[in-house]
């Protein structure tokens, strides 16, 4: 399979890579599958100027001559999709913000409306193949509502959604936090070979990734000691 990751993390030492690179790790564990990471803070992707300009030539490219249509061009033409950034005031950082935004050249203007009421731009090839992962992390502890907004949003904008939300990732980074840190990396990489072998995972693998490292008391009790 074609894999196309999206680093979304501005930083080097990306807290929320270090989870995708163990969960690609599992994912790959056969060495089967050809694997190209964007670093997209490396990439000039200026944001969408909503000319629509891209639905006037319905080729599947931006008017914009940039690097997004590098991007469109891989999109387009992988098998899973996995977006991995950190929780950037409870959406997707800036930047790859833009990245998504531009997609649009990959739909049409024509609407249809789905059986739940929902209304979407019709595909301009069909995309249903595409499977998408969401791997975000933050630097709350977990709290109910923190990920809700971006929940929606990628409800909204991706087919064949599994999407994991972890809190604590700073920890991720902290040599004195690996007892706690090696456990979830390793249950990232288990969770690779079930996403491999089934291209979703399962609500109970969701809520093992998700769980928080160490208990919010004590985050905040570390995180306010610096
Ligand atoms: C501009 C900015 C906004 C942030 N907003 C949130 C937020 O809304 N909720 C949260 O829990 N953490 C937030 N964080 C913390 C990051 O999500 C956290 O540090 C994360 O571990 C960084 O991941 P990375 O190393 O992969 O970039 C924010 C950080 C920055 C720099």
């Amino acid at each position: 399979m074609k894999i196309l990751v999206l680093n979304g993390s501005p930083k080097k030492k990306s807290d929320t890579f270090r989870l995708t690179d163990a969960f690609l790790k599992g994912l790959n564990h056969d060495n089967k599958h050809e694997i190209t990471v964007i670093d997209v803070i490396n990439k000039k992707i200026s944001p969408c100027r909503g000319c629509f300009g891209c639905w006037q030539k319905l080729e599947g490219h931006c008017v914009i001559a940039d690097d997004q249509n590098e991007i469109l061009d891989l999109y387009g033409d992988s098998d899973i999709i996995i977006w991995s950034f950190p929780l950037y005031c409870y959406g997707m950082p800036s930047h790859l913000k833009a990245v998504l935004d531009r997609t649009i050249p990959l739909v049409k203007m024509k609407m249809v409306q789905l059986p739940d009421g929902t209304v979407r731009h019709e595909a301009l090839a069909d995309f249903s193949k595409i499977h998408t992962v969401v791997i975000s992390g933050c630097g709350f502890p977990d709290w109910e509502g923190n990920f809700d907004a971006l929940k929606l949003m990628c409800k909204n904008c991706f087919g064949n959604l599994s999407m994991v939300c972890v809190p604590e990732t700073p920890m991720l980074n902290v040599p004195e936090a690996a007892i706690v840190a090696d456990p979830l990396l390793n249950r990232f990489r288990k969770a690779g070979e079930e996403y491999e072998a089934t291209l979703t995972l399962s609500a109970e693998t969701i809520a093992e990734l998700e769980r928080p490292m160490i208990s919010a008391e004590d985050y905040i009790r570390n995180v306010n000691r610096n």
